[in-house]
């Protein structure tokens, strides 16, 4: 077990709480997790963290420059993690506000405290710290076809409010190492899924929607492509880069798993059909609706950096991943229906009520 103390933030949500359970569980490190619990943050991701000494919640917003000084200045961390985002790109086609203050001011609030912590270190201190920022493959923009996947030398160039917003944290996380000598990492991946997915995500969604008979929405021809990545591959990445990158650097992360949406649909209709048999096939619920404006077509990562440097590789096949997926759904119902209270209803509301049905 390490006795140094990692600052996570976000560590409430998707990815950050695969993160902080991985953590605690191979004694990476003590963990304090600030987290703003806007309604993607569940405290129950990290229910089964209760009684652990090595795990602290505090409840609070990365924006709050005194709030993270001193935490900083309390915890004297040997690492910051940063997941706190909004990270919902047709959130941030109806309102990007809250992307750019969270993700943009967010960022910076804590790349501050964090150069304000190191500068108070002495160099055995200096020389350990890491800033991760944890960011995605969608500041680089959409691919063609047959265009070859995303490198870490790839141009940005973000289509989405969302993604401009992580571009241009990325950015200032750049600047932070370039301006300050902070010893920074960035870390672009890949569409993750597994456990505790908030079902505004595509395969969440689709699980719940499909579960309840309710209609699958597939936006334009569902043929736009992501690169599948589990979670705890994406959080076992992420380790190694704390543990070994070199500061300054840049690293993409993929599952290596480019599936098409409406490929990713039938999967999982068709492991609902055998887990849970319905009277039809769930694939009849299938329907296609206007697309996302400025919608990406296809993402995909070359992952060969992270491999060559660290050793780093997925090991979970996106057949696996996704059948135990849709089995942690199954078995969690009272998970599904807590996080689907009130706001989420309203934002299905203003997300699908005026797509329209249409040819695929
Ligand atoms: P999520 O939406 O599930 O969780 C975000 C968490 O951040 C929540 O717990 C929320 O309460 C917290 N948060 C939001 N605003 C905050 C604030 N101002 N202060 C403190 N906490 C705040 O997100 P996720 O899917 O777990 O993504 C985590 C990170 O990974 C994000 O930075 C995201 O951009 C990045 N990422 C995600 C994916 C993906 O497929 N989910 C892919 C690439 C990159
Ligand atoms: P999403 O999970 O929102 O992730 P991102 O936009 O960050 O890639 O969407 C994944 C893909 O699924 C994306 O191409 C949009 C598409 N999609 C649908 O077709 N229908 C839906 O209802 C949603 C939420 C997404």
């Amino acid at each position: 077990m390490s006795a140094a103390t990692w600052i996570v933030t976000g560590g409430s949500g998707f990815i950050g709480s695969a993160f902080v359970r991985l953590a605690r569980a191979r004694g990476w490190a003590r963990i304090v997790n600030l987290d703003a619990l806007t309604y993607a943050g569940n405290q129950e991701n990290l229910a089964g963290l209760a009684g652990d000494p090595g795990y602290e919640f505090v409840h609070g917003d990365i924006c709050d420059a005194p709030l993270v000084a001193s935490l900083v200045a309390v915890h004297r961390p040997a690492a910051i993690v940063n997941f706190a985002a909004e990270t919902h790109v047709d959130r941030s086609i109806h309102d990007a506000a809250p992307f750019l203050r969270t993700n943009i001011l967010g960022a910076q609030t804590l790349l501050d405290a964090a150069c304000a912590h190191v500068r108070g270190l002495d160099a055995s201190g200096r020389a350990a710290f890491r800033f991760l920022h944890v960011s995605t493959d969608e500041v680089y923009g959409t691919l063609g076809p047959d265009a070859p996947p995303f490198r870490e030398t790839t141009p940005y160039a973000p289509n989405s409010p969302y993604a401009a917003s992580k571009a241009a944290a990325d950015h200032l996380v750049r600047a932070a190492h370039h301006t300050h000598g902070l010893p920074t990492l960035v870390t672009n991946c890949s569409n993750n899924y597994g456990p505790c997915q908030f079902p505004e995500k595509l395969i969440p969604l689709v699980i719940c929607n499909a579960r309840e008979g309710k209609p699958l929405p597939v936006y334009g021809d569902g043929m736009q492509v992501r690169d599948w990545l589990h979670v705890d591959d994406h959080c076992e990445a992420l380790a190694r880069v704390i543990a070994a990158a070199r500061p300054g650097a840049s690293y993409n992360i993929g599952g290596g798993s480019e599936r098409t949406n409406i490929h990713v649909v039938r999967a999982i209709c068709r492991i609902l059909d055998e887990l849970e048999p319905a009277p039809a096939p769930r694939e009849r619920l299938i329907t296609y609706v206007t697309d996302r404006p400025g919608h990406d077509r296809r993402y995909a990562i070359d992952a060969a950096k992270i491999r060559e440097d660290l050793g780093w590789s997925p090991r979970i096949t996106f057949e696996e991943g996704i059948r135990a997926t849709v089995a942690w759904y199954l078995a969690n119902p009272g998970w599904v229906e807590r996080v689907r209270s009130g706001a989420y209803r309203d934002w299905l509301v203003t997300n699908y009520a005026h797509r329209q049905e249409v040819a695929p």
